[in-house]
C-alpha cells in the first residue's frame, strides 16, 4: 500500500549505441537511456536505518545508517544498498530512515547497465526521502554512482552508465565526451528502422569478468606511452607497446573516431552507415579487445545472417545483451526486444 508521504524514483537502464570501453580512456561515447529500468518506492520511517525489500529477489534485509565500509562485501544487490547509504553520507548528505521497495524490468548481467539504474534509483529515493533534491547536478550525482560501484560492489566502471541514465532524453542519444564531461543529445531517428537488444544467454559481473583486466591494460598502455590519457593516443604510437597493449590502444583511437562517424551517419540519416559502424565496433572489440565469447559471436552472427544491417556486443562485454540495427520490414527476432531512447532519472508521485 503506498501512502502520500511515500517517493518514487526511477532510474532507466542504456544501451550503447556505439562508442565501448573509451569512457575510462577519456573518449567519446553515444548511448541512450531506454524504457526499462528500476523503481524504488521509499517511505520515510522512525528508525535510524533503512529496511530494503528486493521484490525481485525475495529478499529483506536492514541496513543501519552508520558504520558501514566498503571494506566488507555483503554480495548482490546488497552492496549497492550499502553503498548508496555510504558514499551519499560521505558526501555530506543528511540521510533519514526509509523503507525501500526495489523492483526491476531491466535484466541484471545483461550489459543494460542495470547497475547504474540501481545505484541511481537507490540515490534519489535516499535524498529525496531526507528532503533533498541533488537532481541539478547530474553529473556529480553520476560520479557519486560510480563510487558505489568502484568502491562498494568492486567493478572498476567508468561513467557512461550512469550518465546515460541521469541524462538520458527521449528521441535522443547522448554524444558523450569523457574527458570534458559534457553531454550532448543528438536526435535518434530511426524511421521504420528498429533498434533491438538480443541476449546471448550468457550473464556477466563486471566485477568478476575480464572488464578490470581491460582497465588495468589501458593504464599500462597510457603509462608506457607517457600520456595523461589514451584520448591523447595516436596510430603511430602503436610501434611502441607490445601486444596486446597495441591492439587495446588501437581499439580506443579507432571507436573514438567510430563515434563521431556515427554521429555523422545519423544526422545524414544514413543508417545503413551506421548498421557498418556497429559491425566495424563488433570487430574490433572481438579481435583488438578480445571482449567477446562463442555465444556472444553466434548471437551476433545470427542476427546478421538474418539480415541485420549492424550487430555488435554492448556494455562490458563478456556476456551480456547483443544491440541490432534492423532495417524496415525485418520481423524482429522472438527473443529480441524494442529499444526506444528515453528520458532519464527522475522522481514521480506515488500513483
Ligand atoms: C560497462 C561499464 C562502463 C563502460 C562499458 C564499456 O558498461 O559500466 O563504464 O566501460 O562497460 O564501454
Amino acid at each position: 500500500m503506498r501512502s502520500s508521504d511515500d517517493v518514487v524514483s526511477f532510474a532507466p537502464g542504456r544501451a550503447n549505441l556505439i562508442g565501448e570501453h573509451t569512457d575510462y580512456n577519456d573518449g567519446l561515447a553515444l548511448p541512450f537511456a531506454i524504457e526499462q529500468g528500476i523503481h524504488v518506492i521509499a517511505r520515510p520511517c522512525a528508525s535510524a536505518e533503512v529496511l530494503a525489500n528486493a521484490v525481485d529477489h525475495g529478499e529483506r534485509e536492514r541496513f543501519p545508517l552508520s558504520g558501514l565500509s566498503p571494506k566488507e562485501r555483503a554480495g548482490g544487490w546488497r552492496d549497492f544498498v550499502r553503498g548508496a547509504i555510504g558514499e551519499l553520507q560521505r558526501a555530506g548528505h543528511e540521510l533519514s530512515g526509509a523503507e525501500l521497495e526495489i523492483t526491476s524490468d531491466v535484466p541484471e548481467g545483461g550489459g543494460l547497465s542495470s547497475s547504474a539504474a540501481l545505484e541511481v534509483a537507490l540515490c534519489l529515493a535516499l535524498l529525496a526521502v531526507a528532503g533533498s533534491d541533488e537532481l541539478d547536478d547530474r553529473v556529480s550525482l553520476a560520479r557519486l554512482c560510480s563510487r558505489i560501484e568502484n568502491e562498494w560492489v568492486g567493478a572498476r566502471t567508468g561513467l557512461l552508465d550512469q550518465l546515460a541514465s541521469l541524462c538520458g532524453r527521449a528521441g535522443h542519444a547522448l554524444r558523450i565526451d569523457f574527458r570534458t564531461l559534457s553531454v550532448n543529445p543528438v536526435p535518434l531517428e530511426l524511421g521504420d528502422w528498429q533498434l533491438v537488444t538480443v541476449p546471448s544467454g550468457e550473464q556477466h559481473s563486471l566485477a568478476e569478468s575480464g572488464y578490470n583486466e581491460r582497465r588495468e591494460e589501458s593504464e599500462r598502455a597510457r603509462e608506457q606511452l607517457g600520456l595523461d590519457s589514451l584520448r591523447d593516443a595516436r596510430l603511430g604510437d602503436l610501434g611502441n607497446l607490445p601486444d596486446p597493449l597495441d591492439r587495446r590502444v588501437r581499439h580506443v583511437i579507432e571507436e573514438n573516431a567510430r563515434v563521431e562517424e556515427t554521429i555523422t551517419a545519423l544526422h545524414a540519416r544514413d543508417l545503413e552507415a551506421v548498421g557498418r559502424l556497429l559491425d566495424a565496433s563488433h570487430a574490433s572489440l572481438r579481435d583488438l579487445y578480445d571482449s567477446s565469447t562463442d555465444a556472444v559471436e553466434e548471437t551476433v552472427e545470427r542476427l546478421k545472417r538474418d539480415g541485420a544491417a549492424g550487430a555488435r556486443m554492448m556494455g562490458g562485454g563478456f556476456g551480456g545483451h547483443v544491440l541490432a540495427l534492423l532495417p524496415p520490414n525485418l520481423a524482429s527476432p522472438p527473443d529480441a526486444h524494442v529499444v526506444a531512447p528515453s528520458a532519464g532519472a527522475r522522481l514521480s508521485a506515488p500513483e
